[in-house]
């Protein structure tokens, strides 16, 4: 969501910006701007509704510069426009700024000191540069109207702000505040970006910023100040990840990609986390923490609500600590009696979801232990929490998640197992993690191997079709709902995820001639509710699929599902469900990678 890069003292800004901003591209947006000075009193301003390359197609052979700040912009306040895309100017002409986050109290601040201004945007972020070209006006320096605007902020406001000062254009002004943001060290000059994917060409070594810090950026100097003025000194911290994980490597989308990973990921897991031995590669004091709890709660958004609700069930199983599952947004406004000793589980892919940061932050000033499992090391929700477990998925580019989904499983399970081992529970002791994820990342090399049948499918349903049901029980509505939310985002086809038993309560009312509805059927136990179910909506004219383990199978089913432990079955469960979101999102023409209204990583509440 918004992608910020900035750079002084490299004389190509202008390339090293906008390979920057497609390396963000990922995140989401709807329009991009770039504002590029040489130094010598040449500067260039240029902004678009619509992609990088439209931009770029802006950009004259003249446009050069020394410094630069470019942005891509998800519309929160005001539509999609140039005018609303940033950079945004002050009313003289003398600063120019990016910004990601919200300002909630910009309309306060407009009323209250630039009722004389004529704004030439809808958003929010203007206000922040107006009010610096105000201060500066009445005779502060630069960097003392950057502090004095950022200082009326409010408490609920979130920016990663990039300026310049048109007068004095070797320095860049740096603020940031619950928005990622990172200053990368080059050689000679300096960058500073919301992701360092998007710097990767010309530096492993970042430095983390602080909420409330202010930097001035030169290029031989990083000037770091917290929000007392106290002057602070970081190292930076290197990021290993090659470049080239970020790029296609021969695959049309990196959905598909991504979808292709997963066995490697779940190889990567047992690599990364077990032993030769079979005991896990888990901190005890993590352990420790956890078992002196009496209550866990998993908390999340989108997918990665999906993912705790199955580690939900490998919690209780193997590590029999009640646990409780909430999305972020609910969670953190409306707040249920916690337990006396409560630990919470943070999941996120990006580490920045600003939902889950909220209730993070409230958690942390109740001193309750935390722990964050995610794909970004360094991320806000890393830094912020007690303990971190990494995904190790490599990144995830399409804003679909998919292998992010099942890391997420999977390092829930080995957690699950290592609790469970530390407390010599049977089933725990039982459960040979290396044994079992070595089957699923098997079975999921054979449905990804067959992914031809998916595309067939998706061909003969859901290429027409206004909506579709995917259909579970117990943990196969788990991963129903995960199912659903992916053909919804990438296909935009109205999708529900629906527990079996309960459309007959209701939405049953729904199923027309023709209504595709998915079933997931992995779970004994239900697996006859859930064919009878099948029955009930194909006896209203629905297009029954079916995705069934192998010893649940009947003649007929049209997806069979390789045998797995039966709390890992979302793992293979979801492979088809995720190419059939994939193929229908390609036939029926749409960017699968980034579906509309969409952003990857969603830093705003
Ligand atoms: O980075 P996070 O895992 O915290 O992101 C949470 C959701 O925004 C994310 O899972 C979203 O639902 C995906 N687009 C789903 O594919």
């Amino acid at each position: 969501m918004c992608g910020i890069v900035g750079e002084v003292g490299n004389d190509q800004a202008v390339s090293l910006l906008i390979h920057g901003l497609k390396k963000l591209e990922y995140r989401g947006y709807d329009s991009a701007g770039i504002y590029v000075n040489d130094e010598h009193g040449q500067d260039y301003l240029i902004k678009t509704k619509g992609r990088i390359a439209e931009l770029e197609s802006k950009i004259t052979d003249d446009v050069h510069g020394t410094i630069g700040i470019a942005h891509t912009r998800w519309a929160t306040h005001g539509i999609p426009s140039a005018a609303n895309a940033h950079p945004h100017v002050s009313a003289d002409g003398r600063f120019y700024m990016v910004h990601n986050g919200v300002i909630t109290n910009f309309k306060e601040l407009k009323q209250e000191y630039l009722a004389d201004v004529d704004f030439k945007s809808e958003t929010d972020s203007e206000v922040v540069v107006q009010l610096v070209g105000k201060f500066a006006d009445e005779g502060l320096s630069a960097l003392e109207a950057f502090k004095k605007a950022i200082s009326l902020l409010d408490a609920g406001s979130a920016y990663a702000l990039l300026m310049i000062d048109r007068e004095n254009p070797e320095t860049l002004y740096v603020a940031k505040k619950k928005s990622p943001l990172l200053i990368g060290v080059c050689d000679g000059f300096n960058v500073v970006c919301s992701d360092a994917m998007a710097m990767l060409n010309v530096t492993h070594d970042f430095i983390e910023l602080h909420d409330g810090e202010i930097v001035e950026l030169r290029k031989n100097e990083i000037k770091i100040q917290d929000a007392q003025g106290n002057a602070v000194e970081r190292k930076p911290f290197h990021v290993s990840q090659d470049a080239s994980a970020s790029e296609k490597g021969g695959y049309e989308h990196f959905m598909l990609k991504e979808i292709d990973e997963q066995p490697a990921v779940m190889r990567k897991l047992i690599q990364e986390y077990v032993n030769e031995d079979g005991t896990l590669k888990i901190d005890q004091e993590l352990i420790d923490t956890i078992k002196a709890s009496d209550r866990i709660y998993i908390v999340a958004a989108g997918t990665s609500y999906h993912a705790g609700l199955v580690g939900h069930e490998l919690l209780e199983k193997f590590a029999k600590i009640p646990t409780e599952v909430h999305v972020a947004s609910e969670f953190a406004y409306n707040r249920p009696l916690l337990a006396k000793k409560p630990f919470f589980i943070f999941l996120t892919q990006s580490g920045e979801t600003a939902d889950s940061r909220q209730v993070l932050n409230q958690m942390n000033e109740l001193n309750y232990p935390s722990l964050t499992i995610t794909n970004v090391p360094n991320s806000t929700l890393s830094r912020e929490a007690s303990f971190t477990l990494l995904l190790h998925a490599g990144p995830e580019i399409a804003v679909a998640s998919t292998k992010a989904y099942t890391a997420q499983i999977a390092v829930e399970a080995i957690l699950a197992k290592a609790i469970g081992m530390d407390n010599h529970d049977q089933a725990a002791l039982d459960f040979d993690i290396r044994k079992e994820l070595t089957k699923v990342a098997n079975g999921m090399q054979e449905l990804v191997d067959e992914k031809h049948k998916i595309e067939e499918l998706a061909a003969k349903y859901l290429v027409k079709t206004r909506n579709a049901f995917y259909i579970g029980r117990a943990i196969d509505y788990d991963t129903a709902i995960e199912a659903a939310l992916k053909l919804k985002e990438v296909s935009y086809i109205q999708t529900e995820g629906f527990a079996a038993g309960e459309l007959k309560h209701g939405t049953i009312a729904l199923i027309e001639e023709g209504t595709p509805v998915i079933s997931i059927i992995t779970d004994q136990a239900v697996a006859a509710h859930t064919r009878s179910n099948q029955e009930e909506v194909a006896a209203r004219g629905a297009n029954v699929i079916s995705i069934v383990s192998e010893s649940l199978a009947h003649s007929g089913d049209q997806i069979v599902l390789p045998e797995v432990h039966p709390l890992l079955t979302p793992l293979v469960a979801i492979i088809p469900a995720q190419l059939l979101a994939y193929y229908a999102s390609e036939q029926r023409g749409y960017d699968v990678d980034k579906p509309r209204n969409l952003a990857k990583s969603v830093t705003v509440e």
